[in-house]
């Protein structure tokens, strides 16, 4: 049996994405550990998920730091305590610098609630139906410098109903969240993602997405 790739998880908020991930480990449906769980939210409800399945937290409060750089130092080295080989964002509400990108290159990936690179940044949900754009939907992808802005590696489409609001159109996409983030974690548990600067490569590659969406549907 092989060794299971060691997941660091960081989380700000509910935790559905890492109980996703924690049921996914507990299924053996992912060939993944997840040997520790940050969060800078002491009132994160990841935080009781992981206690809950056994899986070491802490609490890293980003305002215990005066400084973003002093803040990732101390992320960074617990991480590397635990000997974490991917770093998961799993609704990690802070933006990262550089001392963090560089210490784990191409190991740090995110999931986003909207089909970047649209609507990037905070309340994407709400942005994307004030904007009256017909889908919406989640992407996971490599963390670099920016804001939601490093290589796609799956997205996934979800339609926006006219009587959508932020919360339905969340939990719509939410779903989808639950399903890709642990895909792509066994992606590189079986080491086949490769990069080439902006693109994402799976090797070997799966069937290819088939099928056109229109929303509203055609009537034919
Ligand atoms: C998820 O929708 C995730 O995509 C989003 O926060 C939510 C966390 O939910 N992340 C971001 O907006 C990152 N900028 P969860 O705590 O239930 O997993």
């Amino acid at each position: 049996m092989t060794d299971k790739l060691r997941l660091g998880i960081l989380a700000s908020g509910g935790g559905t994405n890492l109980q996703s991930i924690i049921d996914h480990c507990a299924a053996n449906s992912l060939d993944a550990e997840i040997v520790t769980v940050i969060s800078n939210n002491p009132d994160a409800g990841a935080l009781a998920r992981a206690s809950n399945a056994g899986i070491p937290a802490q609490i890293i409060n980003h305002r215990d730091f005066s400084t973003r750089d002093e803040f990732d130092r101390t992320v960074v080295s617990a991480l590397q305590s635990a000997q974490v080989e991917l770093v998961v964002l799993a609704g990690f509400m802070r933006i990262i610098t550089d001392t963090f990108v560089t210490a784990f290159p191409n190991r740090i990936i995110n999931i986003h609630p909207a089909l970047l690179p649209a609507f990037p940044g905070l309340n994407v949900q709400r942005k994307a139906i004030e904007y009256g754009v017909r889908f919406s939907g989640c992407t996971v992808h490599l963390v670099d410098g920016g804001v939601d802005t490093g290589p796609i590696i799956m997205q996934a489409v979800v339609p926006v109903l006219t009587d959508d609001n932020e919360d339905t159109l969340a939990a719509r996409i939410l779903v989808q969240e639950h399903k890709i983030y642990p895909r792509v974690i066994q992606l590189f548990a079986e080491n086949r993602v490769k990069v080439t600067g902006r693109h994402v490569y799976i090797d070997p590659a799966p069937q290819a997405a088939s099928g056109v969406l229109v929303n509203p549907a055609l009537d034919d």
